[in-house]
């Protein structure tokens, strides 16, 4: 038995991606690369969250589905590999949503309804008083899909740290209940990235339309990047700064080498590199990057069976661990039939 005192000295980080479209450099920055960088140092599962898409596409299903294979994709041409992580798509572990009903009874519904992350989500997606009962217990099923798997670490954005908050809570009230038998989550916050969208808002997102994706084009992308804002959304003229320069935060994310950015700055600072040199110097810097990308998604694309190879493995690998939690979790309760 593992108590929530006595963590294994191996990490097991747990992350997840909803489906709702293929991903884009936001997502790169904000959380692919920190699980690049995770790789090899324990166990690392990452979930395709379909379900959990579920709470705002129930009127195109089928979308879900087709995103998954393309952020499947996303995952092996960014170099996410299956031998060292157990990518797997949510549906297929069935013991997540049976995890989630043992415990749908251990927080009560005003606890949920008083989460900050939960309440921004509710309103910045417009559902009014209309949002739908999924949208309230999936802060529940999110502790299922953490504990099943043992997770210690669940590296997250700063604005989602409420939702593990939620999840240890969660997990406490059970252990003080039933015993020690789950781990307890804990939030990282790895130093990561944000990136503006094209068109200078801070947030990059594929509802905003100001998205360069990881599956785009070069023509896509050159058009996208030759035409971005140079100055962040809500930020007064006067003086650059390259702290709130869209260009510039680019360059710091996706250019190799640190002291030509630097020179860079210098000469745009005094006006001798224009914003369409600028522009050109972003373009190629992330070309660098999503060059090889491209080639390795378009391997795999070809054959999108192997895809759905990999996240059916990582799917198999996934349940065998997510029933055992699930058996130890309803012994604690006492929930066994002769
Ligand atoms: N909340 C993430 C999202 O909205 C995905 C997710 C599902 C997740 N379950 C999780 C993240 C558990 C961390 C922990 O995209």
């Amino acid at each position: 038995m593992l108590g929530s005192g006595e963590r294994s000295s191996a990490r097991v980080l747990f992350t997840g991606d909803r489906p709702n479209g293929p991903m884009h450099l936001g997502h790169y920055v904000g959380s692919i690369r920190n699980r690049l960088a995770c790789q090899g140092q324990g166990e690392q599962y990452i979930m395709i969250a379909d379900h959990l898409a579920l709470t705002d596409n129930i009127d195109d299903p089928g979308s879900i589905a087709r995103n998954v294979v393309e952020v499947g994709l996303d995952y092996l041409a960014t170099g996410i590999d299956p031998r060292l992580s157990t990518p797997f798509i949510q549906s297929t572990v069935l013991e997540l949503a049976a995890l989630t009903t043992l415990y749908m009874n251990l927080v009560s519904a005003s606890y949920i309804l008083e989460n900050p992350t939960k309440n921004e989500e509710v309103s910045r997606r417009g559902f009014g008083d209309d949002a739908p009962a999924g949208m309230f217990t999936y802060s529940v099923s999110q502790v299922a899909d953490i504990t099943a798997f043992d997770a210690d670490s669940v590296p997250v954005g700063t604005d989602q740290v409420p939702l593990v908050e939620f999840s240890a809570h969660l997990v406490r009230a059970f252990n003080e209940r039933f015993g020690p038998v789950i781990v307890v989550p804990r939030a990282v916050v790895p130093p990561m990235g944000r990136l503006p969208g094209t068109d200078g808002r801070p947030k990059m997102g594929k509802s905003l339309g100001n998205a360069i994706y990881l599956s785009d084009a070069p023509d896509t992308v050159r058009e996208k990047i030759l035409g971005m804002a140079t100055r962040l959304t809500g930020t007064p003229d006067g003086e650059f700064d390259p702290a709130v320069s869209p260009p510039f935060l680019y360059l710091r994310e996706f250019h190799p080498d640190s002291a030509e950015v630097d020179a860079l700055e210098e000469r745009y600072r005094s006006g001798v590199l224009s914003d369409d040199a600028l522009r050109r110097a972003v373009l190629d810097a992330v070309e660098t990057f999503l060059g090889p990308v491209r080639d390795r998604r378009r391997a795999y694309a070809d054959d999108p069976a192997q895809v759905m190879a990999m996240l059916h493995e990582g799917g198999d690998r996934a349940r065998a661990k997510a029933a055992a939690t699930y058996d130890r979790v309803k012994a604690a309760m006492g929930l066994r039939y002769p």
